[in-house]
């Protein structure tokens, strides 16, 4: 059976003060579920975020990390450095990511073995850009993003990994995948981890579709079969809105 999650990605957003405030908020709006319950702050205010949740069941992620353990890398965090102040799961290669910091497929695949090392779990983000859709591409290059950075774990490794397929041109654009665009996508998804590994890893992995999910789509999106949540980005610094996309799974 695998897990319903929500999570909020903050991005660049939120100061301290304000990441205490829309934590108190979250905290007290935050309606009753099965499904997991995760926020990434940035990394300076990780560690007071997790002191700030640790009776909710709101569980506290980081946003990237590098893939060395320690060393000369000035700006850089360790898998090791968020395990030692609580944290247990960790966004690998979100789009703007790629585009901005020049993680490229190599390199993810370096921080998933150095995050599965340090017995993180990885929500592995991925997704084509609006010209690989227009040119139908889209498959070609989610199978590609996939294979390059997960399909040489060793398949015990999948039970640490959640998938969040966000398509590029649906990020902070307003425009979303309709939801037989993620379902079909998502489906693709699990009929290319079945090639590769085998159906039960396919079937126990969980899918989270991501890019621009409001509280207006999210119980039609939620409601496909292959998607088992959403990776949420603007509407998750809405405490109300935030809530609202968790009660619509
Ligand atoms: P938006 O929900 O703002 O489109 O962002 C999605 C995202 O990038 C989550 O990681």
């Amino acid at each position: 059976m695998r897990s319903k999650i929500v999570a909020g990605n903050w991005k660049m957003n939120k100061n301290g003060t304000e990441t205490e405030a829309l934590l108190a908020e979250l905290t007290a709006k935050l309606p009753n579920t099965s499904a997991e319950v995760m926020v990434a702050p940035t990394f300076v205010n990780l560690s007071q975020a997790v002191t700030a949740t640790q009776d909710s069941k709101i569980e506290v992620i980081a946003q990237n990390m590098h893939d060395a353990l320690s060393g000369a890398f000035t700006g850089e965090i360790s898998g090791d450095m968020l395990k030692s102040i609580g944290i247990q799961t960790v966004i690998l290669g979100h789009s703007e990511r790629r585009a901005y910091f020049g993680e490229t497929d190599a390199i993810l695949a370096k921080k998933v073995a150095s995050a599965l090392e340090q017995n993180l779990r990885i929500v592995f983000c991925f997704g084509e850009e609006l010209e690989d859709r227009k040119t139908g591409n889209h498959f070609a290059v989610v199978k590609s993003q996939l294979s390059n950075a997960l399909f040489s774990l060793a398949p015990s490794a999948w039970k640490h990994i959640v998938l969040a397929y966000e398509p590029v041109w649906a990020i902070g654009t307003g425009e979303t995948a309709s939801p037989e665009q993620a379902q079909e996508m998502h489906a693709f998804i699990r009929t290319t981890i079945t090639e590769a590994f085998d159906a039960t890893i396919a079937q126990n992995v969980s899918i989270l579709y991501g890019g621009s999910v409001k509280p207006g789509n999210a119980v039609e999106i939620f409601g496909k079969p292959d998607v088992d949540g959403g990776l949420i980005g603007g509407a998750a610094l809405v405490a109300d809105d935030f809530s609202a996309i968790i009660s619509a799974i």
